[in-house]
């Protein structure tokens, strides 16, 4: 049985366990940061958080960097199914500033199918910028569905439900600071 004791009493009923504790979350974000510190010295860094799941992981990687870095956003939706992503990607919010010639690191909580990110570089790429990489959180090798270079990957996870630290199940759990599995009954299993 695991310690639910970082769960808000409200939401620990629905929690079944916690597969990466905060302080593994911030461990692994600070390493990363120190990744691309590294890499990018000297060069002209765009982040770009993909809304909404990456908010956590673009505030904490933002904050370990020592870089100097500008913060820009999109919004997606997919079409189609709810459950997995056609591939085909609506833009809700596209990026305020030009990235011709910039060095943009796209930031994801999360890589399942890779259709999202595989729309998303593509459409960034026909902007000529001097490079695109993508910095993820977790991903899901076994969802993939087209081969997508993730150049930076916090932790891979099996192919389990998994929500916090920004992932939702229905807009909700993004706030727990843990990534946690969800008890089937939440969502009517
Ligand atoms: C998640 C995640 C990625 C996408 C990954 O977003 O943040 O953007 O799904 O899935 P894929 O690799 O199969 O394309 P979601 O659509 O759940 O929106 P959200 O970030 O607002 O929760």
């Amino acid at each position: 049985m695991d310690d639910l004791s970082s769960i808000p009493p409200t939401f620990r009923g629905d929690v079944e366990s916690i597969l990466i504790p905060e302080a593994d979350l911030q461990t692994r974000l600070a390493e990363l940061a120190a990744d691309v510190d590294r890499d990018y010295a000297g060069r002209d860094l765009l982040l770009v958080g993909v809304l909404k799941g990456a908010i956590f992981v673009m505030a904490d990687l933002a904050r370990h960097l020592t870089i100097p870095t500008a913060m820009d956003f999109m919004a997606v939706s997919s079409y189609g199914a709810s459950t997995s992503s056609s591939g085909v990607v609506r833009i809700l919010k596209d990026l305020d500033t030009e990235i011709e010639g910039r060095d943009v690191l796209l930031v994801e909580d999360i890589v399942d199918s890779g259709l999202t990110l595989d729309y998303l570089t593509k459409n960034l790429r026909s902007r000529r910028p001097a490079s695109v990489e993508i910095l993820s959180l977790l991903t899901k090798p076994s969802r993939r569905e087209v081969d997508l270079p993730v150049r930076y990957v916090g932790f891979e996870v099996p192919d389990v439900f998994v929500v916090g630290y920004g992932l939702d199940y229905a807009e909700r759990y993004r706030s727990l600071r843990d990534i946690v599995t969800l008890e089937p009954s939440v969502y009517g299993g």
